[in-house]
């Protein structure tokens, strides 16, 4: 794997014309694989402190690099033709990466360029988060920006390392799960993601808007139960909690610490169902998202660094 001593030197001859940002994330690292195997060459926006070992083995050029940082671009962005962007933030506090990470890069990059960015299915929330606020501003600077774009809308994406799982099995591993008032959840496997993003860049004409991929909806309970069974665990019993005693238990936690455990907005958010219209993603990328069992089974059985 090559790797520039100075990251504002020009890139190597044959790096490709495709930029990976997200690379060494949990859906970066399967769609590296993915481009490894299609033996495509590509470039992975890397910072300083990445763990590069995370794409041992895809063939990547590193190209040192920080979205914040838009001096750092310029190389990195030198002669690319398709940006795959998925860097992000899911646990803040800080989302500038979305906004001004995207502002950057979209004054870098080549005016011929394409770009596929990832977007969340949190900005249809009428309770957003500062996260899901921060997804909406990146997709309002997209659509105002005369490059082609094409914005994906995935709900919670499990795989393996994700954060989502571990707080699924967090709960699961619970005698009793106390539920707050929730919406279905509709989580799809990183590899579908990945296949969505590919299938993105391949697209003839640009589509109207955002496309949502959604997957198989699913109380939170039948979520956790799920998880559990997935790994043998006994299966919890769970138990529904009125949004009242959530309020008041937020309060109390509020006046005794500066950050409180539970979040209010947070809860809101999770209370709101998200409905993500599946035909477009089928007709329009030809995606076909794996069902929640076959999720989990991919999650358990697969390697960290190269989901299938
Ligand atoms: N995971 C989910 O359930 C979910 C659901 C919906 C949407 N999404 C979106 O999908 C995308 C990928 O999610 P993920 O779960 O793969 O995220 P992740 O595992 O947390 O990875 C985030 C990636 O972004 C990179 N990054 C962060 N700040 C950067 C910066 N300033 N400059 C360059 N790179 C930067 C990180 O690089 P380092 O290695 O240097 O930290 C890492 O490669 C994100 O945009 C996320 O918001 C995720």
């Amino acid at each position: 794997m090559s790797q520039p001593a100075n990251p504002r030197s020009r890139p190597a001859r044959g790096t490709g014309s495709i930029l990976v940002t997200g690379a060494t994330g949990m859906l970066g690292r399967a769609l590296c694989a993915r481009l490894a195997a299609s033996k495509t060459r590509f470039r992975a926006l890397v910072r300083v402190h990445s763990n590069r070992d995370l794409l041992s083995g895809t063939g990547a050029w590193m190209a040192e690099g920080d979205l914040l940082r838009p001096s750092s671009l310029i190389a990195p962005l030198e002669d690319v033709r398709l940006v795959l962007h998925l860097a992000g933030s899911l646990r803040g506090p800080d989302y500038s990466v979305h906004v001004e990470g995207t502002r950057n890069l979209l004054v870098a990059v080549a005016s011929s360029a394409r770009i596929v960015a990832i977007s969340s299915d949190t900005v249809l929330r009428t309770h957003r988060s500062a996260y899901a606020e921060s997804k909406a501003e990146m997709e309002a600077l997209l659509a105002a920006d005369p490059h082609e774009a094409v914005v994906l809308r995935p709900p919670m994406i499990l795989g393996p390392g994700s954060p989502h799982l571990a707080s699924l099995e967090r709960a699961a591993r619970l005698p009793v799960v106390p539920i707050p008032p929730s919406g279905r959840k509709g989580p799809v496997w990183v590899g579908d993601v990945a296949d969505a993003v590919l299938a993105a860049a391949e697209l003839d004409e640009l589509p109207d808007g955002p496309i949502g991929l959604p997957g198989e909806l699913q109380p939170l309970d039948a979520l956790i139960k799920a998880v559990a069974e997935a790994n043998n665990w006994r299966i919890p019993r769970t138990v529904s909690v009125p949004r009242k005693a959530l309020t008041g238990a937020a309060r109390l936690l509020g006046s005794l610490q500066s950050r409180p455990l539970l979040d209010l907005e947070r809860l809101d958010g999770l209370a709101e169902e998200v409905r993500l219209d599946p035909r477009r993603a089928r007709e329009l990328l030809r995606w076909d998202p794996k069902p929640l069992r076959e999720v989990l089974r991919l999650c358990y059985s697969s390697s960290d660094q190269n989901p299938t």
